[in-house]
């Protein structure tokens, strides 16, 4: 008898994570996309996972990469940034990918403007993270671990 392990996660950025060391230091660290992916790559590594990275400015591409992941992925980790807020496209999208999802943001979406408050997300992830930082991605790492029964 044969196992297939279930670890592959598919790690979604969405629009202006291409200039993450440009943006607010305050809320988002700093630090360019490619130092965060490293980290978080060893994070999943650490805890069975093999993460595949993805991003993009197009709402398209992204919608049409969620169209792939679940060929590509057993998971989802998502930081989709503003379209977090308004693209029921990309939500009904990952609601097709019928595959287990944790949200998770950066900053903390709860305490900013009103309309961060609000995630198109809500109901289609298993959890949502937000406001600690860089921490976050391993929290939600953790989250898809338990969730994919992937022992480390
Ligand atoms: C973000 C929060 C969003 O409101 C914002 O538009 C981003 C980044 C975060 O990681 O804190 O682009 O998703």
């Amino acid at each position: 008898m044969s196992t297939t392990t279930r670890n592959r996660v598919a790690v979604l950025h969405g629009v202006n994570f291409d200039i993450l060391e440009r943006r607010d230091a305050a809320l988002y660290g700093g630090r360019p996309l490619s130092e965060l992916e490293h980290q978080i790559k060893a994070w999943a590594h650490e805890a069975g996972l093999e993460p595949l990275f993805f991003q993009t400015n197009h709402e398209g591409e992204f919608v049409e990469y969620l169209h792939r992941s679940c060929d590509l992925a057993d998971g989802v980790l998502i930081n989709a940034g503003a379209w977090t807020h308004y693209s029921r496209a990309i939500a009904d999208a990952l609601d097709v990918a019928g595959l287990p999802a944790v949200e998770v943001h950066l900053s903390d979406v709860e305490a900013r403007e009103d309309w961060r408050s609000v995630s198109v997300f809500d109901g289609l992830v298993v959890e949502k993270i937000s406001g600690k930082g860089v921490e976050g991605y391993r929290e939600a790492l953790g989250v898809l671990a338990r969730e994919l029964g992937v022992v480390a």
